[in-house]
């Protein structure tokens, strides 16, 4: 009997001296003092001994599971402080390092474009006025000057929301909700927005983009004027040294009509990529208010005047950051979007 019991002390001690940590200490545990444990098993054994054989076997027993108790915790606390050491090391704070920013949101570039147009334009009088982005056929095209099969309808394809109900092709319907609520009043104003062309998507043109258009109406107001403001607002936007240019051009809701051109940014007009080797990149649409369009807007062309234009800020902001494909403006790409300014 004794000899099973020294055996077992044996074989118990040195797995456990061989335990390295907490889990392998708990299997010995388990191992030896638990319920299906050997030293268990044994004392439960007991009872199927020949009577005189008990109180001695008990006793052996008793005192095994109590010395290997005792060394377990022995064992335990050197593990633990081995644990409890190497954590310390491993699992050291660097309290010093900085520390790591949360993520904030910030403003969309074409947001920060728009933005800094306001503020030009508030500078020279323009007050922003907001207009619908779902739009009759009536103001998106028959009020400016393009009654029901009128070719120049072809110059903008379009979003129908129903037979009359289109989604603005560009903001100039604007210009007329402006003039009807202002009339007879003189009017200043810049209409930003989205507009939708049902197109196809390139690196020059997305079927959702912005515009702003702008309208001035008075009684003296002449095309000077709006070379004067098409200048201002190209040398606050893009730097003192801007020169301008107008080129004839046509739109159904002026007369005469023009396109106008700055000399480019990066290459100061010698010709490059961005301005595709002409020196000159387009900045706006624009020309005298249409006699028809001042008169559906309640004024008479014989009393007054006015300048209208219309501008793409994706395109503003693609010459100012050098961005040569409008779709990054829309694809919600973080690596993108981070570049510009946060709030
Ligand atoms: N609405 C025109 C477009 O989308 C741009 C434009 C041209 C607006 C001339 C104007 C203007 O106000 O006078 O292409």
């Amino acid at each position: 009997m004794s000899t099973v019991l020294e055996a077992m002390e044996q074989a118990a001690l040195s797995s456990l001296a061989a335990a390295t940590n907490s889990e392998e200490l708990e299997a010995w545990h388990q191992d030896y003092l638990g319920r299906k444990g050997k030293v268990t098993v044994f004392m439960r054994s007991i009872g199927s001994l020949p009577a005189e054989e008990r109180p001695q076997a008990g006793q052996a027993g008793n005192q095994l599971r109590l010395l290997l108790e005792e060394r377990h915790t022995a064992r335990q606390t050197e593990i633990r402080e081995v644990e409890l050491a190497r954590a310390l090391v491993e699992e050291t704070i660097d309290v010093t390092l900085p520390g790591r920013r949360p993520w904030t949101g910030g403003l969309h570039p074409i947001t920060l474009t728009l933005r800094r147009m306001y503020a030009i334009f508030a500078e020279m009088g323009f007050q922003v006025y907001r207009s619908r982005e779902v739009e009759s056929d009536l103001y998106n095209f028959e009020l400016l000057n393009m009654p029901p099969e009128h070719p120049a309808r072809d110059m903008w394809d379009t979003f129908y929301v129903s037979d009359s109900v289109v989604l603005r092709t560009h903001t100039s319907p604007g210009q007329m909700r402006a003039m009807r609520d202002y009339c007879p009043e003189p009017v200043r104003v810049i209409v930003p927005g989205k507009c939708y062309r049902y197109e196809q998507v390139t690196a020059r043109s997305e079927f959702m983009f912005h515009q702003v258009e702008g309208l001035a109406i008075g009684t003296d107001i002449t095309l000077a004027d709006l070379k004067g403001v098409m200048a201002t607002f190209a040398r606050r936007m893009f730097g003192p040294e801007r020169q301008m240019r107008f080129r004839a051009s046509y739109f159904p809701f002026t007369e005469p009509s023009v396109e106008v051109d700055m000399d480019c940014i990066i290459c100061g007009g010698e010709g490059c990529r961005v301005c595709k080797h002409t020196g000159w990149v387009e900045i706006a649409g624009a020309g005298m208010v249409h006699p028809t369009v001042l008169r559906n807007g309640g004024y008479d062309p014989e009393q007054f005047s006015g300048f209208a234009f219309g501008m793409g800020p994706e395109r503003i902001a693609m010459i100012l950051n050098d961005v040569d494909d409008i779709r990054y403006f829309y694809g919600n790409d973080l690596r993108f979007l981070r570049q510009f300014g946060n709030l």
